[in-house]
């Protein structure tokens, strides 16, 4: 895990062997959508372990059949809401609810217009009472320019005040990160890595092209 030193909570994993080789296979164009999300699912099942190591645990006294002993609770994890930002995070959340099985899931529709405006859409919205003790994981495999995020943030912050906002993504671009940051800097953020820019068209380079035409297999 590297803790990135330009912002305060992001997280990334260019030191994982394991997460680069599924980066890898989703950054090659020759990839196809079956392969693709199985890799979402794998990154997202990854990422959640990352994020259970940051989470606050409890000791606690257990018997197995023959004798008492110490055992632990990961007490944040039975406070978790996943928000899958349509589409393309739909695979990321499968991977992510394997091990936050506890989790209540929210669902947004937000897409960007084209360029040059990239005006954010949000059409659909569901997402559960929020408390404090809760930690809130926004699952959007591409971080691009944030403007989309930014959006979701406003919006799930309206059911209430959790205690950790986080962001898990495939991908970051710097820009989309400091934008975030500027408008949320209390969100945190785990993504497998951060690539070099955004294109003028709002893609990530090098990226892996269009995460939901890949996954779905239709622009
Ligand atoms: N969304 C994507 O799917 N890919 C990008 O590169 C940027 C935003």
């Amino acid at each position: 895990m590297i803790r990135d030193e330009r912002w305060t909570g992001v997280y990334h994993f260019e030191d994982s062997p394991f997460i680069m080789e599924i980066l890898t296979e989703l950054r090659d164009e020759r990839t196809g959508p079956i392969a693709f999300r199985k890799g979402l699912v794998k990154l997202g099942r990854y990422l959640a372990y990352e994020i259970t190591k940051t989470m606050e645990t409890e000791r606690i006294r257990i018997n197995t059949p023959l004798e008492e002993t110490d055992g632990v609770l990961i007490t944040d994890r039975r406070n978790v809401v996943i928000i899958t930002v349509l589409r393309a995070a739909i695979p990321l959340m499968e991977g992510l609810i394997k091990v936050l099985d506890h989790a209540r899931v929210g669902i947004v529709s937000a897409s960007r217009s084209k360029a040059p405006k990239f005006e954010i859409e949000m059409k659909y919205v569901k997402v559960p009472q929020i408390k404090e003790k809760d930690t809130v994981i926004i699952a959007d495999p591409m971080i691009a320019t944030g403007s989309t995020l930014i959006k979701v943030l406003d919006e799930v912050k309206k059911y209430g005040k959790a205690k950790r906002y986080v962001i898990v993504g495939v991908l970051a671009a710097p820009e989309g990160i400091s934008r975030i940051k500027e408008a949320h800097p209390d969100v945190e953020m785990f993504v497998a890595a951060i690539d070099r820019e955004l294109n003028e068209k709002g893609y990530i380079l090098p990226g892996l092209g269009d995460a939901g035409d890949r996954a779905f297999g239709a622009p």
